[in-house]
Parts: structure tokens; sequence; C-alpha cells
């Protein structure tokens, strides 16, 4: 894995989203895994600001989302569908019917996780992962224990996860118990990973993925055996390791 410490959290989106554009432009038919929570949300304002001053162009890149609530529909404010069109997708030229992320309001769980893979792998795979990391070094809503060969499935979320996730919704009893996420098999096949990691509540965690064992007790420390994963942490994220 290959460090990259930036400053501060605005100069790490603007090196995450660097890299980004460099792949759109080296191959403008590039696959983009995309994660929300607060992590990327400068990453995005980055490619915003560049789509509108350098006019590049997201007419023939295909996204696919990490991962979505499952119970509530695509247009409910906090369905991650909403976070992508409000972050990004509204302001970029990209085809909506080239944004994909899993239905949570489907009424077969099964065969969408199933069909979430199927399309992944019809689009040849995903070229660009962007991830987070939760404290307890989840990936997508892959929570401790999630076993490493897991594909797309549906999870029952951590408390923890559902409290820290509480923050978007008026109470925790509103956030739902259960999501969609891509498994982390399926992130482990995309052909290059950036993990974007910000603030001090987040460098013991950096410490863990840098420093601990593979075990599926963290799940993140699975990237320690990806070939191209580069983690772009900032100064806080780095006091530990530092
Ligand atoms: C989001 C996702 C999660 C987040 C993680 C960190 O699509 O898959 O794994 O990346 O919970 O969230 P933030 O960035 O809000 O700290």
């Amino acid at each position: 894995m290959k460090i990259i410490q930036t400053k501060d959290y605005s100069h790490l989106s603007r090196v995450a989203a660097e890299k980004i554009i460099h792949l759109i432009k080296q191959k403008p038919n590039a696959v983009l895994g995309l994660a929300t929570g607060s992590t990327p949300k400068g990453v995005y304002e980055q490619l915003v600001l560049d789509h509108k001053q350098n006019q590049t162009t997201y007419q023939h890149i295909r996204t696919v989302n990490l991962d979505e609530y499952v119970g509530i529909s695509a247009d409910h404010p906090n369905s991650y569908h909403s976070f992508m069109r409000k972050n990004l997708f509204q302001y970029i030229d990209i085809h909506p019917n080239h944004t994909h992320i899993p239905n949570g309001k489907t009424d077969n769980l099964d065969k969408e996780c199933l069909e979430y893979d199927q399309l992944i792998h019809k689009l040849s795979g995903i070229d660009l992962q962007l991830l987070g990391i939760g404290h307890n070094g989840h990936i997508g809503f892959n929570e401790p224990h999630t076993s490493f060969s897991s594909q797309t499935h549906v999870v029952q979320l951590a408390q923890s996860t559902r409290e820290a996730n509480s923050r978007f919704f008026s109470s925790i009893e509103d956030v739902p118990s259960q999501a969609i996420t891509m498994g982390i098999q399926t992130i482990m096949n995309s052909k290059q990973i950036l993990l974007l990691v910000s603030g001090k509540s987040k460098a013991k965690t950096l410490e863990r993925l840098v420093n601990g064992f593979v075990t599926e007790a963290f799940p993140a420390s699975i990237l320690q055996q990806h070939p191209n994963v580069t983690i772009i942490a900032d100064e806080d994220a780095m006091s530990i390791l530092n």
C-alpha cells in the first residue's frame, strides 16, 4: 500500500480528485467505484469544480456505488442515491443510466445483490474504487467478521455504524438497520483502490490498517493484499503513524 500524506482535508480532496481526473483523461470510459459519507465530499466538490473549469467530460464514464440502505427509496433525502445526486451527479455531464447504486427498495434483495455483481462483471470490473473507512475498519458496509470472499450482499448494520450515521437522520431510530453493500471480494477485484482517511478520530484505525494483522475482525486489513492501493491521509489521520 502506498501512502500519500496531505496537509489537511482540502489538500487530501485535491490530491484524490487529481488521481480520478487523470484516470478519466487516460480512459474516458472508465468505471469508477464511488463511496458516500463525509470523507469523499471534498473530492466530489473538486471534480465538480474541474468539470466547470476544464470541461472534463463524464459522458462515457460509468459509476457503481459501494452501498445503499435497505428500505428507503432512491428519492429519500438520506438515500445514497440522493447523496450522489446532490454531491456530484447533478453537476456533471454523466448519463443517469450510467450511474449505478443498489436498489434498497427492491422486493427481492438476493436478486438485487446477484444482479449488482453481474453488472460490475458486465462493465468489465471497476477501474478505480474510492473508499472511506469506518472507525471499526469497515469498508463499504462490510462490518467486522464479514467474509473476505463476500460478494454483494445484505448486511445488518452494527450499532456503532448506525450511531455514526445518525448525524444525517433526525434520530437513530430512523437509521435503517440493513444495507446492501458490495462484498469485500467485489471491492478487492477493483483494479485500483483509493482509500481516503481524514481526521484525528481515524488515526488509530489507520495505524491498525497499516501495521495490524490481516483479519476479518478488521475488514480493511485485506487491502494490504491488494496490488494497487493508495491511501491518501491527512496529517491528523497520520498522527499516530508519524
Ligand atoms: C460509504 C461507505 C462507508 C464509509 C465509512 C466512512 O459509502 O461505504 O464505508 O466510507 O463509513 O464514512 P465517513 O467518510 O463518513 O467517515
